[in-house]
């Protein structure tokens, strides 16, 4: 069964997100929905989903529907196999709710409750549930003897697939999935495109991994011109097929102007003369004429320039010295010893879980390690952009953009607060939104205006891009490029680490290695 959106509309105050969308999506096909930032990705999903309410409009869904959640760090001290379970929240409540009636003393009317739980969970295949759930991991390459820990202790990719077991957990006839490469390394990204090649029910995809959509869809859904289009093919063929409509459009637009602009030429002459019935009938056609106004696309790219003190920093930036770290039996790092010089400008690569963030984190301070010694610099002013937005930019957090903005730093006048925002396309009211409701583009934006603002002449950034778009994410390569202090860059994005990098810091199977120059040379020598 397919899911159709009938005629559906969606905004929040003054902004409008789309209007008056009606699409289907079959089973069997593969949907990437795609749109930059803030766009209303995450937002449509959840209305499918029934999480958040249209304006107007009607939805109709199978009657199983999973979804991959995007927030890996809300299940971070919950049981794996418990995670997976909730996928079914019918069952799971359930489950929860009959656990706490187990508490109390057994009256009559508990009993009644207690039995109409236990005809719930009957019907959601609930004495199955572990056993599914167990098939489920194991089937995601997640060995049993993980399934009884906390979530945390697994690493980042095997939480995500967890949590897409929990997406599939009750067999879902239709799986909605927003971004989920963002936590994911080259193998595992392999893994799951192999995944959803196998999948025969309905498949909704966000993300802006331009690679991966090209190689796992069969359509897109594009969100823009306020509404949702979608094109047969994967990202590349929709990118052909939406300029040439969008020039067709523009030309005829032009064609139309031209010729009104010569019927309008023709009234101003003969309109005080005698040709009064040609006159008329030149204004008709002027009205008829009279083109529709174009939509503006919601494609835009931000500004990032990245201004360091005018102190610089000394010669050495970070020092460490036979640096070792582990999270209990685990070594993530051993006797690591290296140098940051001025200038460097570093990109750190690798797989998940081999340490890059635990790397990053003890460079600016936020971790100590366990042994050996890791030395700032002469004058570092040091500016870090967390892995986890969480960290910086909370969801409980009630400023708006302009004043979680003015924090950052003393002494900022307004002027230099909406100039950064207006170069991160905070423009008009947005500068006024709840920081709460950002989308996970939007929230990336702000955080780097607060770094275009803050002191710095070391600038840290652990998987910026994340959830950034195509244009974002280029302009951060130039803001990087231009960038005259230092920097050190962990992300999984080649061409963003090409773009900027002279240094590599790779972790890899065999250890940790350094390269002088970028990317590609550094892929070169390996191979
Ligand atoms: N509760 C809310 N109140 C006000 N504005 C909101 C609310 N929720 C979302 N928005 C706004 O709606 C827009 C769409 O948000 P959404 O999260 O759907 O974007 P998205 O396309 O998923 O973006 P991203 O690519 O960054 O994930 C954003 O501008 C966001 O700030
Ligand atoms: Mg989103």
């Amino acid at each position: 069964m397919s899911i159709t959106l009938d005629n559906i509309s969606k905004s929040f105050g003054s902004q409008a997100l789309f209007s008056e969308v009606s699409v289907t999506f079959n089973p069997g096909n593969r949907y990437g929905l795609t749109g930059p930032n803030g766009a209303g990705k995450s937002t449509l999903l959840r209305i499918i989903m029934g999480m958040i309410e249209p304006n107007s409009g009607a939805i109709s869904l199978p009657e199983r529907v999973g979804m991959l959640k995007q927030n890996i760090e809300a299940f971070r001290d919950m049981i794996v196999l418990d995670v997976v379970i909730m996928g079914n929240s019918r069952l799971w409540d359930a489950l929860k709710e009959r656990d706490r009636l187990y508490e109390l003393e057994i009256t009559d009317e508990i009993g009644m409750q207690l039995g109409d739980l236990e005809e719930i969970i009957a019907h959601e295949d609930g004495y199955m549930a572990d056993a599914n759930a167990e098939e489920l991991l194991v089937g995601a390459g997640i060995p049993a003897e993980l399934h009884g820990q906390k979530m945390s202790t697994l690493p980042t990719d095997m939480q995500f697939r967890a949590l897409l077991c929990q997406a599939l957990f009750g067999n879902p006839q239709a799986l909605l999935l927003d971004e989920p490469t963002n936590h994911l390394d080259l193998d595992s990204i392999g893994w799951l495109e192999e995944f959803f090649h196998n999948y025969t029910g309905t498949l909704i995809v966000v993300s802006h991994d331009r690679h991966f959509l090209n190689s796992v869809t069969t359509h897109i859904a594009d969100i823009d011109y306020d509404t949702v289009i979608v094109y047969p093919g994967n990202y590349d063929q929709m990118l052909v097929t939406k300029t040439s409509v969008h020039e067709k459009g523009e030309s005829e637009a032009r064609s139309k102007e031209k010729k009104i602009s010569q019927l309008k030429e023709f009234v101003a002459k003969f309109s005080a003369g005698t040709r009064a019935s040609q006159v008329q009938s030149r204004l008709r056609e002027i009205e008829r004429l009279q083109p529709q106004e174009l939509k503006k696309s919601n494609i835009q790219r931000p500004y990032i320039r990245f201004i360091p003190t005018e102190k610089p920093s000394g010669k050495i930036v970070c020092k460490l010295d036979k640096v070792s770290k582990s999270y209990d039996d685990l070594q993530i790092i051993k006797d690591l010893s290296f140098e940051i010089h001025r200038g460097d400008k570093i990109g750190v690569i690798g797989n998940n879980g081999r340490g890059k963030t635990t790397l990053l984190k003890m460079v600016v301070g936020a971790l100590a390690p366990d042994s050996g010694a890791i030395e700032g610099g002469h004058q570092v002013i040091t500016s870090y952009f967390p892995q986890d937005h969480s960290e910086i930019i909370s969801k409980e957090d009630k400023d708006n953009c302009f004043d979680w903005l003015r924090a950052r730093k003393a002494g900022l006048y307004d002027q230099d607060l909406r100039s950064a925002l207006g170069k991160m396309l905070f423009g008009g009211d947005d500068a006024f939104k709840n920081v709460a409701t950002l989308s996970g583009g939007e929230t990336a934006r702000l955080i780097l205006a607060g770094m275009m603002l803050e002191d710095h002449n070391f600038i840290v950034l652990d998987e910026p891009n994340g959830h950034l778009d195509l244009e974002a994410v280029s302009a951060l390569g130039w803001g990087l490029e231009e960038y005259k202090g230092t920097a050190l860059v962990v992300s999984h994005d080649r061409g963003l680490i090409n773009h900027f990098a002279t240094k590599i810091i790779a972790f890899e199977s065999d250890g940790i290695h350094f390269f002088d120059g970028n990317l590609d040379n550094y892929l070169m020598s390996r191979a």
